[in-house]
């Protein structure tokens, strides 16, 4: 009987060292600790014993039921702490965090569809300074201290009082156009040019000006250029833009710059012609300035006028992205605010 509860407590001990789930470990308790236990039916012939015998195997029995009893409980305290770690480590209940993405401004991602549909056509692109010189940003231009265009461009100049610059020689650009004067100065005609960039007046700030907005200005020099090249320039470039089923409408203006001189509307496509605030209830936006290069211009860079001819344009890079993304509002694309930058 001695040598069966030894075998009874070693293939008790083995099985409950193997087991690995708390329904079985307890299937274990009940095959041996149960009413009919391989052990329990053990200890019900011990009163069967000879009695001198009945002392000795009676300590070992206890030894084994109570080193069944141990293991098991340990086993099941080793499993049900395993098992609530587990649930920690694998639970796919628990949300995922979702890692934050960026992705382009909206005004970068329109300047580089700009880019990429002048390119197309052969156009270059080029970079150039924000703070700008008297000379660049109006002189060159044909537009001298006294002329009254000046007035059309509110500028901001820089305070040089603590420098040797002289007082209203140096400025944040008005225009784009200060690089038709640096760019064609050390260029050879002929080139086709588009030059992004921001630009500052001394504005009202409402939905459709602002202090600081984007332009890119575009210009193109060779011995034939015409004004018609411009017209097909212009109109390409919205239709790539904006789509096929875009209208441009050309109107006379004057910039000193230019000769003849137009400013081009495009269909607003915010209201689609109906009239809103954007545009100022007319169903047109104005999007830019265009004309043939002044001679005077040319003359400025030493380009023979005689020779070589020119157009130019300035398009509004801001309202460009406001009309795309229908923003009411050109605001909103200086807003930082990432529950508006997050919808584009
Ligand atoms: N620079 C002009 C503006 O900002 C636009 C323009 C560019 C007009 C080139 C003519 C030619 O209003």
């Amino acid at each position: 009987m001695g040598e069966e509860l030894i075998g009874v407590k070693n293939s008790a001990l083995s099985l409950i060292l193997d087991c690995d789930n708390l329904k079985e470990l307890e299937e274990l308790k009940l095959q041996f600790l149960g009413r009919s236990g391989k052990l329990t039916l053990l200890l019900k012939e011990l009163p069967k014993l000879p009695l001198e015998k009945r002392g000795e195997i009676g300590r070992l029995a206890n030894e084994v039921k109570k080193t069944i009893e141990e293991t098991i409980s340990q086993a099941q305290e080793k499993l049900s702490n395993q098992n609530s770690q587990n649930k920690i480590d694998i639970d796919t209940t628990i949300p995922g965090i979702k890692p934050d993405i960026g992705h382009l401004h909206p005004m970068t991602q329109v300047l580089y569809e700009v880019v990429d549909i002048f390119k197309r056509i052969g156009f270059q692109v080029a970079d150039g300074p924000e703070i700008e010189t008297d000379y660049y940003n109006f002189e060159a231009l044909n537009i001298p201290k006294d002329h009254p265009s000046r007035d059309t461009q509110q500028t901001l100049y820089v305070d040089t009082r603590n420098s040797r610059i002289a007082a209203g020689e140096t400025l944040l650009r008005t225009q784009t156009s200060n690089m038709q004067g640096r760019i064609m100065e050390k260029i050879k005609p002929p080139f086709r040019i588009i030059v992004p960039g921001k630009v500052f007046r001394y504005e009202q700030v409402d939905v459709s000006h602002g202090f600081e907005f984007q332009q890119f200005e575009g210009f193109a020099v060779d011995e034939n250029i015409k004004m018609t090249d411009l017209f097909g320039v212009i109109e390409y470039f919205f239709k790539k833009f904006f789509g096929e089923k875009t209208k441009v409408r050309f109107v006379c203006h004057n910039f000193p710059f230019v000769e003849p001189g137009a400013e081009a509307y495009i269909s607003c496509n915010v209201c689609k012609g109906k009239g809103c605030t954007f545009c100022k209830n007319s169903g047109w936006v104005e999007i830019l300035g265009a004309g043939m290069i002044h001679p005077n211009v040319l003359r400025n860079v030493n380009i023979d006028p005689n020779k070589y001819h020119g157009f130019a344009f300035g398009v509004g890079l801001s309202r460009l992205a406001t009309l795309r993304y229908q923003m009411d509002d050109l605001r909103l694309l200086t807003n930082p605010d990432m529950r508006i930058l997050e919808q584009f």
